[in-house]
């Protein structure tokens, strides 16, 4: 089985579900409007810019899985708009890792020295998060998208689990 495939295996248990609930961010739940690789001084921190990154694709999570838990909040159009904002940050968002030297934060050493191993991460990521936001163009309830919604998370746990430090 390749690596993609067991990650959607694992995903379709339920451990995973909730692994955003517990990194509570203090910045907007409006995932969409404001981040701070988009500030206007150019004056980009890269440890800063890419922890803004994380604490949007975990609002955008804690919206969706929001109504994953709570089916009957399902919101189509709501919960399009945070699936593609994740397919678009999945694929643009990475440029803030290249440099160890602007700063390590919360990442770990192997983000560097394992180079390779965090970028199959990254493309695991991108497969699954336009996995999500094709289901979620169609989809009418919580049915349609909670397999492909859990894939996300997995991608999340996957990489976390070797390259966030704690
Ligand atoms: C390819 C690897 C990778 C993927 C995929 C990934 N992350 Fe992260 N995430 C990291 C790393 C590395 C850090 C530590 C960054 C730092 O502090 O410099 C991090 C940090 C975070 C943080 C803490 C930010 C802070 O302020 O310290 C949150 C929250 C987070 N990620 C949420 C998510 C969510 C939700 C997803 C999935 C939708 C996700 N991440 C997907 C690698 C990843």
């Amino acid at each position: 089985m390749n690596t993609l495939a067991s990650l959607k295996t694992l995903a379709t248990s339920t451990l995973i579900v909730s692994i955003f609930a517990l990194t509570a961010c203090g910045d907007s739940p409006d995932s969409t409007t404001t981040s701070a690789n988009e500030d206007s001084t150019n004056n980009i921190n890269p440890v800063e810019a890419r922890q803004a990154t994380m604490h949007d694709l975990n609002d955008a999570m804690g919206v969706m899985d929001n109504m994953v838990k709570n089916p009957a909040k399902f919101d189509a159009i709501t919960f399009k708009k945070e699936a593609a904002f994740l397919a678009e940050t999945s694929e643009k968002s990475w440029e803030y890792f290249d440099n160890q030297s602007a700063g390590v934060g919360g990442a770990t050493e192997a983000v560097w020295n394992d180079k390779e191993g965090f970028a199959t991460q990254i493309e695991m990521f991108k497969a699954v998060s336009a996995g999500l936001n094709d289901v979620a163009q169609n989809a009418h309830n919580v049915d349609d998208v909670k397999t492909a919604f859990a894939a996300v998370g997995a991608g999340c746990q996957s990489c976390h689990s070797i390259y966030k430090a704690e």
